[in-house]
């Protein structure tokens, strides 16, 4: 008796333990990196309000994904013990980033501004922003940012090269998402497309012409590849729209030749 006693009592501790436990469990994204830093001021604070913003937070890469560290633990989020980076400074943030964005990373490291890194070449938060990193377009290539350094020329060169390519990958796109709604198969296309579009947007970090000239050229190969596909396919329901047509029209001159049969026959009726 006692026994069960004791049992029951601590199934209710659980049961209560549960209780208290789960909605500190829904705000898991709330690390303690998060909580203390949102109550700190300027540079300290300013970060998680960015971040939120960021395309990094929609991808759950949290402070401590970039910063190390332990998100769980007050007193020692910040120990080296805890894998703690710190803020990396100027020359050190390619390799911070890279240690995610790798083939980004290789083209940058052999590109002229990968090259410059010690005497003042771009990285990638000149570029890309620290703490409210959005979605990477073509629009990041403007004077404001790039005649920073340089004359604007030669970034402007790169984003023509660019921007034609640029516009038939999201023409596909448009074109694999009609004819997936129309039923079609087209997911290994779509794969492709992904491909593709990963490689085309990694060329730009060379900033070199000739080298993006090149990429650009192998994505606009692999384009037309995927164009013929997309074609044999509208040839496809061109010619099940044909049959559907023919086979409408020998429905409807049955239908006339039945109601012809008919009146001849009650004519005969009558005669
Ligand atoms: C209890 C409060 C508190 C917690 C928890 C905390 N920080 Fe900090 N953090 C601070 C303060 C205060 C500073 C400034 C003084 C210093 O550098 O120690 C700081 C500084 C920093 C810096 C700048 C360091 C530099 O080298 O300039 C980074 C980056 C940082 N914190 C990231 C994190 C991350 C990531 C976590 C979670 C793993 C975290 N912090 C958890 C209070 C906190
Ligand atoms: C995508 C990676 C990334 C994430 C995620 C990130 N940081 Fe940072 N953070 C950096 C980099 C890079 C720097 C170095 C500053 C620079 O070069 O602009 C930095 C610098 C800092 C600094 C030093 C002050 C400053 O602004 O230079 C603090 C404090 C800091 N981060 C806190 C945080 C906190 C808190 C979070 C989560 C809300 C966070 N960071 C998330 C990359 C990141
Ligand atoms: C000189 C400016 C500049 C620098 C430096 C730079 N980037 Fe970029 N980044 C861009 C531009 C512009 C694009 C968009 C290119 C496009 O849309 O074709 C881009 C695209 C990206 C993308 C998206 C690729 C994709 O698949 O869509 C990632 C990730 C990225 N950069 C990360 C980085 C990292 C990491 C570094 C540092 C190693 C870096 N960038 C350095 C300007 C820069
Ligand atoms: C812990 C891994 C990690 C680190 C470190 C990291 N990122 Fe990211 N980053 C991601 C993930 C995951 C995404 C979202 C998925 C994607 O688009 O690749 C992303 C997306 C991006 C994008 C948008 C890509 C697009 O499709 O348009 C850019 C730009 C970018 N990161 C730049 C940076 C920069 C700059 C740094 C350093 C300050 C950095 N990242 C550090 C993981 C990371
Ligand atoms: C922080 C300074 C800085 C910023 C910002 C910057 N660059 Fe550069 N860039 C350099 C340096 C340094 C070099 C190498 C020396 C040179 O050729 O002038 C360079 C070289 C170049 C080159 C020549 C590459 C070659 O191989 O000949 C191009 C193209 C270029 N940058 C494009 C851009 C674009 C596009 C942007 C904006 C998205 C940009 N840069 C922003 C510093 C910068």
């Amino acid at each position: 008796m006692i026994r069960q006693t004791i049992l029951c009592c601590g199934f209710l501790v659980v049961l209560v333990c549960g209780l208290l436990v789960s909605p500190a469990a829904a705000q898991q994204d709330e690390t303690v990196c998060i909580q203390c830093h949102g109550g700190l001021p300027d540079a300290l604070g300013v970060p998680v309000g960015e971040w939120r913003q960021s395309l990094h937070a929609d991808n759950g890469i949290s402070c401590h994904d970039c910063h190390g560290g332990d998100p769980t633990d007050f007193a020692m989020a910040m120990s080296p013990e805890r894998g703690f980076l710190g803020a990396p400074d100027y020359t050190a943030v390619p390799e911070f980033c890279g240690r995610c964005h790798v083939g980004v990373l290789g083209d940058y490291q052999e590109s002229a501004h990968g090259q410059a890194l010690q005497a003042g070449g771009a990285q990638c938060v000149m570029c890309h922003g620290n703490h409210a990193v959005q979605k990477a377009s073509l629009d990041l290539i403007n004077p404001e940012s790039c005649a920073r350094c340089h004359d604007y020329e030669r970034a402007d060169k790169i984003k023509g090269i660019l921007a034609d390519t640029d516009g038939k990958i999201i023409a596909m796109e448009e074109e694999l998402a009609r004819l997936g709604k129309l039923g079609m198969a087209v997911e290994a296309f779509e794969g492709q497309l992904f491909d593709l579009r990963n490689r085309f947007h990694r060329a730009f970090h060379t900033v070199k012409e000739a080298r993006v000239r090149e990429q650009t050229g192998e994505v606009l190969a692999g384009l037309e590849t995927l164009r013929a596909g997309v074609d044999e396919i509208d040839a496809g329901l061109g010619q099940r729209k044909l049959w559907g047509g023919v086979a409408i029209a020998l429905l409807v001159l049955a239908g006339i030749l039945f109601l012809q049969m008919r009146k001849t026959y009650e004519e005969d009726e009558k005669g």
